[in-house]
């Protein structure tokens, strides 16, 4: 049965967090960065709840979760690889890296792979420009990068051969 036109769904997990808010406009950043925190983004459903919770409509909800980079609106992968693009990792040959992990895993940066299990992003600088071209894989940094030692820290793991 459809059950079209019905208040949004509601999750336990949701419900939980909400619990611990009062319901004021003013907390729809904290809810939502509460949110993402559990769910690891913020799925459509979750934003209409959040929108009837705190009284807000729900467009305004969408656009504040679109104007923060912070939020993410589809899902990450298990593990978050971050390829640095800043000017030190630049100068030493990181668009190389990029193109390589995108290869591999069958992604452009920004995207996640559909089994969840990676999601690819760039950064500006993560502070270890000594090592650079740099990337990280999970919050585990990887320095001095070729297209050589991404295959070895990806393993197995190569969409390009398939
Ligand atoms: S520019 Fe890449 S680590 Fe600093």
């Amino acid at each position: 049965m459809s059950d079209e036109g019905s208040t949004p769904v509601k999750n336990e997990k949701l419900e939980r967090i909400l619990a611990s808010f009062s319901g004021e406009r003013s907390e729809l950043i904290p809810i939502l960065q509460r949110v993402q925190e559990e769910f690891g983004y913020l799925p459509e459903e979750v934003m209409k709840r959040i929108a009837d919770f705190t009284r807000t409509p729900e467009c305004t909800v969408f656009g504040v979760a679109t104007f923060y980079a912070q939020f993410r609106l589809t899902p990450t992968g298990k593990k978050i690889i971050r390829v640095c693009r800043g000017t030190a990792c630049h100068v030493r040959g990181s668009a190389k890296v990029l193109a390589e992990v995108e290869k591999r895993l069958g992604i452009r940066a920004g995207e996640t792979t559909p089994d969840l299990e990676y999601t690819l992003e760039t950064v500006a600088c993560i502070g270890a420009c000594a090592l650079a071209p740099t990337m990280t894989i999970g919050g585990k940094t990887y320095g001095k990068m070729t297209t050589k030692k991404v295959a070895e820290v990806l393993g197995d793991y190569d969409r390009s051969a398939k």
